[in-house]
C-alpha cells in the first residue's frame, strides 16, 4: 500500500506551482496535511486554475524567478524545506523555438539555482526533480526508454530537459551523496486533466475550441502519445519523494512514470473519445503540419517504478477520459462559486485516486 503520511506538517517548496501540474500538486500535498510553499514567475495562462481556485490564499505563494539565485538562496535559507519539488520550467515545446534562451535559462540554470539554494541548507531535504520523457535521446524505436537511455533533445525543450538531468546528476555526485540532501529525477510524458490550460496542448485546445462551437485544428492526427492523467506521475513523485526519504538507497536515481503500453492512442482518438463524452460531431479539422520537429513515437518504460516503488498506473484510459470531461463540464457550468466548486472537484478526484490507487 502507498502510504503518503509522511508530508504531514511537513514544510515542502513547490516551484511552478501556479501551473497546471503544481496546481494539482499544491492541492494533494494540502490534503496530505503539509505546509505548502510555491514559487513562480508568473501564471503561464488565463484562465488558470491557480487563480480559478484562489490557490494563493491556500498557501505561502511567491512571485520569483528561479533563475534569481540570491533570491531562492533567501527563501530556501528561510523556509528550510523538509522537502522540494522543482516543477518550474518553460514547458512548451513551440515556445522553446520561439525563445531559446529563456527555455534554457528557466530550465537548466533555474535547476541548477534550486539546487544550489538546497545545496546551502544544513537541514535535511528531499528534492523531487520533475524533467521529461522529451529529456531522452528520442531514436523513434518502438520499444520504451529506459532510465539508462542516452539522454538528448533534437528540439530546445527536449534538449533543456536533457540537460537538466546532467545537471541533477552532477549535483548529485558532486555534492549530495556526502550533505544532508537527497534527489530523484523524475521523468513523465503528456498529462491531461482539468485545470490544463496551457496552449498547443491537445485537451486544452479541443475545450478551448468546444466551449465557443467551434472544431479543433489540428496537426497531426496520427501522432501517438502517452497519454495519463496528471495524478499518475504525481504520484509517482509524492511516492519517490516520501521512500527517498526513508531510504538512501534511492538517492541520484531517475525514474519513469508513464502508463501502460495500451494507452499509447493517437490524438485522433484521444479527440474523438473525449467529444463523444462532450456529445459534439464534428469536433476536429486537420491542418497542414507546422516545420518545427517534434518527435512521433516516444514511450517510457516503467519497469523500473514497478520493481523498486511497486508503482504502477492507477486509471484505466476509460477512466481518464472521463475524469477530464467531468471537470471541464463542471468548469464550463460553473458561474457561482466557481473557486469552491473548482477545488472541490480536483479534491474528489484524488481522494478517488487514492482510494483506487491503494489497491493497485
Ligand atoms: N504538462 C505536461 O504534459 C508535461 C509533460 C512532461 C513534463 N512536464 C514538466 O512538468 C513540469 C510542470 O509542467 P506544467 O504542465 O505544469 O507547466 P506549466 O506551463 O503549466 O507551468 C509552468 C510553471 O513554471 C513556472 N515558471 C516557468 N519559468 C519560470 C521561472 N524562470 N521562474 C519561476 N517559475 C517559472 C510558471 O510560472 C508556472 O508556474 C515542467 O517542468 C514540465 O516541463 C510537463
Amino acid at each position: 500500500m502507498k502510504d503518503f503520511s509522511i508530508y504531514k506538517n511537513k514544510k515542502v517548496i513547490v516551484t511552478g506551482n501556479t501551473g497546471f501540474k503544481g496546481s494539482w500538486l499544491t492541492l494533494w500535498l494540502q490534503e496530505l496535511g503539509a505546509t505548502v510553499y510555491g514559487i513562480s514567475k508568473d501564471v503561464p495562462t488565463t484562465p488558470s486554475l491557480f487563480e480559478d481556485a484562489k490557490l494563493d490564499k491556500k498557501i505561502t505563494h511567491h512571485q520569483l524567478d528561479i533563475r534569481n539565485y540570491e533570491a531562492m538562496k533567501k527563501l530556501f535559507a528561510e523556509v528550510k524545506p523538509d522537502f522540494v519539488f522543482h516543477l518550474a520550467a518553460q514547458a512548451i515545446v513551440s515556445t522553446s523555438y520561439q525563445d531559446p534562451l529563456d527555455t534554457f535559462s528557466s530550465n537548466v540554470m533555474g535547476t541548477a539555482n534550486i539546487l544550489e539554494a538546497v545545496r546551502h541548507l544544513t537541514n535535511p531535504c528531499v528534492v523531487v526533480c520533475v524533467t521529461s520523457d522529451k529529456c531522452y535521446d528520442n531514436v523513434e524505436w518502438e520499444w520504451g526508454y529506459r532510465e539508462t537511455d542516452a539522454l538528448g533533445g533534437k528540439d530546445i525543450y527536449s534538449g533543456s530537459k536533457g540537460a537538466a538531468e546532467l545537471v541533477a546528476k552532477s549535483y548529485y555526485h558532486s555534492f549530495m551523496k556526502k550533505t544532508p540532501h537527497r534527489i530523484c529525477t523524475v521523468r513523465a510524458g503528456n498529462v491531461l486533466g482539468g485545470g490544463d490550460w496551457a496552449k498547443d496542448r491537445i485537451v486544452p485546445d479541443c475545450i478551448r475550441a468546444w466551449l465557443k462551437n467551434e472544431k479543433v485544428s489540428i496537426r497531426n492526427p496520427k501522432s501517438t502519445r502517452p497519454w495519463q492523467h496528471v495524478m499518475e506521475p504525481l504520484s509517482g513523485y509524492l511516492l519517490i519523494g516520501s521512500m527517498l526519504h526513508q531510504d538512501i538507497k534511492l538517492n541520484g536515481e531517475a525514474f519513469n512514470f508513464g502508463p501502460n503500453n495500451d494507452t499509447n492512442y493517437s490524438v485522433e482518438k484521444l479527440i474523438s473519445d473525449l467529444a463523444q463524452e462532450w456529445k459534439r460531431q464534428d469536433a476536429f479539422e486537420v491542418i497542414p503540419s507546422e516545420k518545427f520537429q517534434e518527435s512521433n513515437l516516444l514511450r517510457l518504460n516503467c519497469d523500473k517504478a514497478l520493481l523498486k516503488l511497486q508503482w504502477k498506473p492507477t486509471l484505466s484510459y476509460a477512466e481518464t477520459i472521463k475524469m477530464i470531461s467531468d471537470w471541464y463540464q463542471l468548469y464550463q457550468g460553473s458561474k457561482n462559486n466557481l473557486a469552491e466548486t473548482l477545488v472541490e472537484k480536483t479534491l474528489s478526484q484524488i481522494r478517488h485516486f487514492q482510494e483506487k490507487m491503494k489497491y493497485e
